[in-house]
């Protein structure tokens, strides 16, 4: 049976959260939107001005940048699933504070167990670090596929740091033909890590696979 019911129930379960101060200041309760049936969940920061307004997440320009690039692989936000790390915005849009996403991460969990989906999208480093459970810049994880308590995640820019810089913009574009290769099983490539502790970058690991080299072989070492 399919789970969208499971999803209803739980929104009216906690759209009502008084957990934190936020509760306090927020004109609505943005839970998400998109397909409970979804294979893909993109994960924000929090939701802004206008998504406090209207009640549902990415509204504003960098949703309508989300809009773009999820039409570019041949996805719209009703086949997806669009949630943020905190469920209420932030008095002038700052940023959200620990405890705020200590707070309010269940609900987020909750949600990923509910849906199930194949593929996690982390958008910046709020949801990455929450995710990936480090503090580690978003620019040394981002493109790297995840596997974090047995589900696939693939951090990248949030789509805000693309609206005004081109560079980024080309980034997030090429990440998003990642995801949709990754969706139509077409990637051969396997995952980067398996997180356990601290996720090791990439080049970092090179490094490390060379030095162990060294290590293994002092002898043949010495002899040049
Ligand atoms: N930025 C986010 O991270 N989430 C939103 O919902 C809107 C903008």
């Amino acid at each position: 049976m399919k789970d969208w019911t499971k999803l209803l129930e739980y929104y009216k379960e906690i759209n009502e959260c008084q957990k934190c101060e936020l509760a306090r200041s927020r004109t609505n309760f943005v839970f998400g939107s998109g397909s409970q049936n979804s294979e893909l969940i993109f994960i924000g920061e929090a939701p802004g001005y206008n998504e406090d307004i209207q009640g549902k997440p990415f509204v504003g320009a960098a949703g309508k940048l989300l809009d773009g690039l999820l039409n570019d692989i041949g996805l719209s936000r009703e086949v997806v699933f669009i949630a943020n790390v905190l469920k209420c915005r932030p008095p002038e849009n700052r940023d959200p504070r620990k405890e705020e996403m200590e707070l309010c991460k269940d609900y987020l969990l909750r949600q990923i167990e509910i849906i199930n989906p194949r593929l996690i999208c982390t958008l910046g480093r709020y949801s990455t670090s929450l995710l990936l459970k480090t503090e580690q810049p978003i620019s040394k994880l981002r493109g790297n596929r995840y596997i974090v308590d047995g589900r696939a995640v693939l951090p990248i820019f949030h789509p805000a740091a693309a609206l005004y810089t081109a560079s980024n913009l080309q980034v997030i574009k090429s990440d998003f033909q990642r995801i949709k290769r990754i969706l139509n099983g077409e990637e051969k490539e396997e995952i980067s890590f398996v997180m356990e502790k601290e996720p090791v970058p990439p080049a970092e690991v090179e490094v490390k696979e060379k030095e162990k080299e060294k290590e293994k072989s002092p002898d043949q070492l010495g002899l040049f």
